[in-house]
């Protein structure tokens, strides 16, 4: 007999094709997302889940399956399970690392650009029937070329993000619990910085740290007080690295100029001032949403569970400790 695996939410076809080759599978073809306690049963004779990230994976949670050996998570970051606790339940934790870093740098530099060039705001004034003449500052914005960039987090995704900021003659700054290799800090001409310089120096401050206990808030009303008042805030990472109620308040009295968000800290809510205001750009976190980049994640997951599946080590297992 197969074993079974619980797919909690719909993914790309080709990686229920790839599961279905090697196990039973429950799928979820639905956006909904499954209540706690209906995935705490469907999970019942299940050897792994294919989890998203809006499956809230706690201890709690956790500690209730029964039998399930592997969670293979779609996504790079699982902030959404608890891993220690899952180490404990001698359950392996995978995610789809590499596959997405370029999309996601890709939506961090459009929302950095749209932020500076007020696109947004431009193309509601068109379709709204404003434009009546050409002026001299009309829709004026700031530049991104030449302009320091500061990146908290020079990881993958920090690094491809970098790697753009090049293309635009920026000055690049970063900080980070550890300095990146020294080869990656002379190919981009990266400076490694302490965070009150980051922030003091940034034209553009773009965030790429996963979210942790020591992440959480990392920007509050402190940080963006030692922004300057012409800076840009840029998130692709997670919602609550920044403290949304300081954020919404620094950019409705100036403190800062503006923002890109992809990620909120209360998906699917969105602090009611962001919404209202001009000089933000907002997407629904969609950083890595290309179609190619959403589809070889799916087919990654789908392959650490097959690994899994098969007895051997998955490529993208983030709890090694678990095999010990
Ligand atoms: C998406 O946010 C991811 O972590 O892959």
């Amino acid at each position: 007999m197969k074993p079974a695996v619980l797919v909690t939410k719909r993914v790309f076809p080709e990686a229920i094709e790839l599961l279905r080759r090697h196990a039973e599978v429950e799928y979820i073809d639905s956006d909904d997302g499954l209540p706690p306690e209906e995935l705490l049963r469907r999970s019942c004779g299940k050897q792994g889940i294919v989890s998203q990230l809006t499956d809230k994976l706690t201890a709690e949670r956790l500690a209730q399956f029964q039998g399930v050996r592997f969670i293979a998570h779609v996504g790079v970051g699982y902030d959404n399970i608890d891993v220690a606790a899952a180490t404990r339940c001698g359950i392996m934790v995978t995610n789809t690392p590499d596959v997405l870093t370029d999309t996601t740098a890709d939506l961090a530099f459009a929302l950095l650009l749209a932020a500076a060039r007020r696109i947004v705001e431009a193309d509601h004034f068109l379709r709204s029937g404003q434009w009546r003449r050409w002026s001299i500052d009309l829709l004026a914005g700031h530049d991104v070329h030449h302009k320091t960039l500061g990146i908290f987090g020079m990881g993958r995704i920090g690094q491809a993000v970098a790697r753009r900021a090049r293309g635009f003659s920026m000055r690049v700054l970063y900080n980070d619990t550890r300095r990146a290799p020294e080869a990656i800090e002379r190919e981009l001409e990266l400076e490694f910085v302490e965070k009150d310089r980051l922030l003091a120096e940034s034209d553009f401050v773009s965030l790429h740290v996963p979210l942790t206990e020591s992440t959480r808030h990392l920007i509050g009303a402190a940080e963006l007080a030692k922004m300057k008042p012409s800076a840009i805030i840029v998130n692709t990472s997670r919602g609550p690295v920044i403290d949304e109620p300081a954020l919404a308040e620094a950019l409705s009295k100036g403190v800062i100029a503006g923002a890109g968000l992809d990620v909120f800290e209360e998906e699917p809510k969105v602090h009611p001032v962001l919404l209202e205001l001009k000089n933000v750009a907002l997407a629904p976190h969609i950083g890595s949403a290309s179609i190619d980049t959403r589809r070889k994640m799916c087919m990654l997951a789908a392959e650490n569970a097959v690994a899994a599946l098969e007895g051997r080590r998955p490529p993208n297992l983030v709890n090694p400790e678990v095999l010990s």
